[in-house]
């Protein structure tokens, strides 16, 4: 499904977040924050925008986006090119690194699709050193209030329709909406990255609570 939307991907979520997406990826810079020259991996790099703007604000780091779709890996290549950057073909679930040898690993709308979200969260845990720092960002599900109804009707319709009309694929945009309804809440995933072994552990909601950023440290 990713290789298959790889080619719109930055338009639609330009688009469907109102401009907004860059912001909180530059939030998750900010929550990793300098690793002083050290490794940083941006897991699930998908076009590569976190892994670009971490290297943009702190040039010193050797940065990896890994992921493994090749044609979002493709895209990355080409947007980034003159960036220092390693894009290296990789499955959260099974990291092909050594034990505490990253910094800081970030993440953006990973963990909602894979099948098992402590594993992904253990080897994070794994292959970042102590004190290392974990930041995830996600859509999740919004809490129930007064704007509730509209924001679900805009999950449901609103984003399918602008992936039919802007991505030519209504599918993978309806799974965005499923996916994100059936993910964990926020609190859960912060409980999660607490029985993972995580510290300091701590979440920022933005978009009327439809999206979440997660950090910890190790
Ligand atoms: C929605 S995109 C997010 C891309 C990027 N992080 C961003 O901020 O836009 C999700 C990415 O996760 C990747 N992905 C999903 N499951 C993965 C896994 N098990 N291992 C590595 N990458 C995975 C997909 O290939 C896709 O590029």
């Amino acid at each position: 499904m990713f290789d298959s939307i790889a080619g719109q991907y930055d338009l639609m979520n330009r688009v469907m977040t109102l401009g907004q997406d860059q912001r909180w990826r530059k939030f998750v810079v900010e929550r990793a924050g300098d690793a002083h020259g050290g490794r940083v991996l941006d897991l699930a790099t998908g076009t590569g925008d976190i892994a670009a703007l971490y290297k943009a604000s702190f040039p010193e780091a050797t940065v990896i986006g890994g992921d493994f779709s090749q044609n979002m890996l493709a895209e990355a290549r080409k947007r980034f090119a003159e960036r220092r950057i390693a894009w290296q073909a990789c499955d959260a679930n099974f990291l092909p690194f050594t034990d505490n040898f990253f910094r800081a690993v970030t993440f953006g709308y990973l963990l909602r699709n894979v099948d098992d979200v402590p594993r992904v969260l253990a080897e994070v845990y794994r292959v970042l050193d102590q004190g290392g720092r974990i930041v995830c960002l996600d859509t999740t599900p919004p809490k129930k209030n007064l704007l509730y109804p509209f924001i679900r009707a805009y999950l449901r319709w609103g984003i399918p329709l602008l992936g039919r009309l802007i991505a030519s694929d209504e599918d993978a945009y309806a799974y965005l909406t499923g996916s994100t309804m059936g993910f964990y809440t926020a609190e859960d995933l912060a409980e999660a990255f607490g029985r993972a072994g995580f510290r300091k552990v701590g979440f920022k909601r933005f978009m009327l609570g439809t999206i979440a950023v997660h950090w910890g440290e190790k």
